[in-house]
């Protein structure tokens, strides 16, 4: 029996504001050292924190990059335990993605170099490592990448980083009775930004941007500001809408970033605090009163309804408008960016992926499956072939909703339960939020420029918790024309090819095999044809 650290709670009634907002340092540069390290952290005054972070003892810089860049990363891992870095939100190839099985153990440095394809938008590195993602992320390796191009830059937005643009990593945690983070938990009750507990800062009276992400390894938010301000949307995931979209609120899941602008020209001296409306949040969402469907829905999430943050509201980021800064943006552009949806007519196939539990009836806890099954590390459940366009059909028969996340591409979200997506979920997305109760979900990508027929893309739940306890899937993306040229060009001859209980097989679709060569080399390949 775990003991908790009530007397953290951030409940309302709570002095706020008392710390002010740490914002990452950036690295600029194309070669990029991103140090690995355990440290110690004092979330509150005089409790130290065992925590992890990148060139630091908690979280890590902040990347910024321009479409066009190569970029050569070093990750050394000065950890105790291995891990392994992945790239969220971008496109990169499989090799470079840093997913379950690019691991670099302890002492170990892993160099992944690629050009950065994505279009202007916020993605971040978190680590990967099966069944362990969770404990990595929640004592505190994340970061952000901000990807910056030639279509935004003429847009004149916001973009000095930590003057008028700010990174806003929201995230909660749980605490045991010693003052350590609690990996897999639902006493997630402490609310950080940027790592700070209890965050102030001013922000110019101007416009301002906030990039924000929501890093939390379970908890969905209804951002919004305590005066009911409004505020305009301008991109989420993958990049900029096509046009700024006023709002009051944004519901963001765990992995979603979204891209925000506050007009603050004529609120100096105002204070009011950056939210999340937990009560606002409907049920069947982990955050709200009842985190899934049905009598007694929280009764399988153990400490959940004792958690105050559930089912209401509490605030993220007091804020404090001050004086203008030199040559501000005073403007919002009235269109952004320029982009065609994929259209439903051009997929080459739709996949079926259903989520259920393995658990009860009703079960909160999970396991959940994809298709049935929990992810194994040997088994590829789709190889795509490359350039694929193809449609991804999410049902959710559990009853809590999941925020489904892809690695390698940027969707476009064709429909939710049969309706079109509301304006706020037409543009670049790689993390959409399937609803529970045979909750339906349809988007539709293409996986264009990267192949490798042995090390795979993952797709999963971004809840760590489930995440980390299966309900997960990897594909391959394969280049039909890659594997005859290869063979042509070598001087080796195929002598068999066995599976992993090594017994000789016929080349079959869909299942990786190990080709053993006349040179004594063998390759993990996957046939395609
Ligand atoms: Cu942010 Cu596969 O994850
Ligand atoms: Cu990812
Ligand atoms: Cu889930």
């Amino acid at each position: 029996m775990k003991t908790y650290l009530f007397t953290l709670l951030l409940i309302s009634g709570a002095s706020f504001g008392q710390n002010q907002l740490a914002i990452p340092p950036t690295i600029e540069t194309s070669n990029i050292n991103l140090t690995l390290q355990e440290g110690v952290t004092q979330f509150y005054p005089g409790i130290n924190t065992n925590t992890m972070g990148a060139n630091g003892a908690l979280l890590g810089p902040t990347l910024i990059m321009t479409q066009g860049d190569n970029v050569n990363i070093t990750v050394d891992n000065q950890l105790s335990d291995t891990t392994t870095i992945h790239w969220h939100g971008m496109h990169v190839a499989p090799e470079d993605d840093g997913g379950p099985h690019s691991i670099i153990l302890p002492g170990a440095t892993w160099n992944p170099q690629f050009t950065v394809l994505d279009k202007a938008g916020l993605n971040w590195y978190h680590p990967h490592l099966h069944m362990r993602t969770d404990e990595h992320v929640s004592k505190g390796i994340a970061g952000l990448i901000i990807v910056r191009d030639s279509e935004e830059a003429a847009l004149n937005l916001p973009s000095t980083y930590g003057v008028d643009e700010f990174p806003i990593v929201l995230q909660t945690k749980g605490f045991d009775a010693a003052g350590e983070i609690v990996v897999h938990t639902e006493l997630d009750t402490s609310v950080m930004v940027n790592g700070t507990v209890d965050a102030y800062t001013d922000l110019p009276a101007q416009i301002v941007r906030l990039r924000v992400l929501n890093g939390a390894s379970q908890r969905v938010m209804e951002l919004g500001f305590s005066d009911n301000r409004t505020f305009s949307l301008i991109g989420t995931d993958g990049g900029l809408f096509t046009a700024p979209l006023s709002a009051t609120r944004y519901r963001i899941a765990p992995g979603q970033r979204v891209d925000i602008l506050v007009d603050l020209t004529t609120s100096l001296g105002q204070n009011f605090q950056l939210m999340s409306y937990g009560s606002e949040l409907p049920n069947a969402i982990y955050g709200a009163a009842q985190p899934g469907m049905g009598a007694g829905a929280t009764s399988s999430l153990v400490g959940y309804t004792s958690n105050p943050l559930n089912g209401n509201d509490y605030q993220l980021l007091d804020i404090t408008v001050g004086a203008q800064t030199a040559s501000p943006v005073l403007t919002i552009p009235a269109t952004l960016a320029n982009f065609t949806p994929l259209l439903e007519a051009s997929a080459n196939i739709t996949r079926d992926l259903t989520f259920t539990s393995a658990g009860a009836m009703g079960d909160l806890m999970g396991p959940f499956l994809i298709n049935g099954s929990s992810f194994d590390m040997s088994t590829i459940n789709y190889t795509i072939p490359l350039n694929n366009v193809e449609i991804w059909s999410l049902t959710n028969q559990t009853p809590i909703s999941h925020p489904f996340h892809i690695h390698d591409v940027q969707f476009f979200i064709l429909d939710i339960n049969g309706n079109p997506p509301p304006p706020e979920l037409q543009g670049f997305n790689d993390v959409v939020l399937v609803p529970a109760g045979m909750g339906n979900v349809r988007f539709i990508a293409q996986f264009n420029d990267h192949a490798n027929d042995s090390i795979p893309y993952m797709y999963h739940c971004h809840m760590l918790t489930h995440e980390d306890m299966g309900m997960m899937g990897q594909f391959l993306v394969v280049d039909p024309q890659a594997g005859i040229e290869e063979l042509q060009g070598e001087n080796k001859e195929l002598i068999k090819i066995v599976d992993y209980m090594g017994r000789e097989v016929l080349p079959v679709n869909n299942t990786p095999l190990i080709y053993m060569y006349s040179d004594g080399t063998t390759e993990r390949k996957f046939h395609f044809e």
